[in-house]
């Protein structure tokens, strides 16, 4: 079946608003060091993006946890598949995600992360898609609020494509 990509962000609106939450991030964490906590694959490029744009130190790690195959619904079922190289304990942690969708990923990370002892723990998504919550997330940061329709680009993948596009576009079959 033939695909193509209908642009729902521009590279230019996604850039921007990066931008704007790197400058709020840097405001809100003054003072201190914070340390974002990059979930794979999907935030590495939001991850990227946003760290340029803070002013205030900042460190990172990655980690990867399993939820999606190649499907485009939620199974529910989330295990880590690499898990971070550096402690929280007593760290100004800000998980960094590349979309909450049911809010599952998310609310199992938020409490095994909790049980790390950080100082703090606050979740920064580019994109929000609220209707399909299922799970109970507070999300602190977000980049967009989308409809719910599945997108791709800036880290998220439709099969493992589509990751390395510079702006979000809904996938539509022709
Ligand atoms: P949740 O547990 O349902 O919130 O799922 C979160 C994960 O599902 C995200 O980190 C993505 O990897 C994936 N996902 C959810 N919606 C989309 C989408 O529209 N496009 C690509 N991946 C998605
Ligand atoms: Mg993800």
């Amino acid at each position: 079946m033939a695909e193509h990509i209908k642009v729902l962000l521009s590279e230019e609106e996604v850039d921007k608003r990066i931008k704007e939450i790197g400058e709020q991030i840097s405001k809100d964490y003054a003072g201190k060091q914070v340390h974002l906590v990059c979930v794979l694959k999907g935030g590495s490029f939001f991850m990227c993006e946003l760290a340029k744009r803070i002013t205030i130190p900042v460190s990172f790690d990655f980690m990867s946890v399993s939820s999606y195959g190649s499907e485009t619904k939620s199974s529910g079922v989330v295990k880590i598949v690499k898990d971070l190289d550096e402690p929280l304990e007593g760290k100004e942690v800000l998980i960094i995600e590349d979309i909450v969708d049911s809010g599952r990923t998310l609310s199992y990370l938020l409490e095994i992360l909790q049980n790390r002892g950080p100082k703090s723990l606050r979740l920064c998504t580019l994109l929000d898609k609220p209707d399909r919550r299922v799970a109970n997330v507070k999300v602190d940061y977000t980049g967009f609020e989308i409809p719910d329709e599945f997108v791709v680009g800036y880290g998220l993948d439709y099969d493992q494509r589509y990751r390395n596009l510079p702006y979000i576009g809904v996938v539509e079959f022709d």
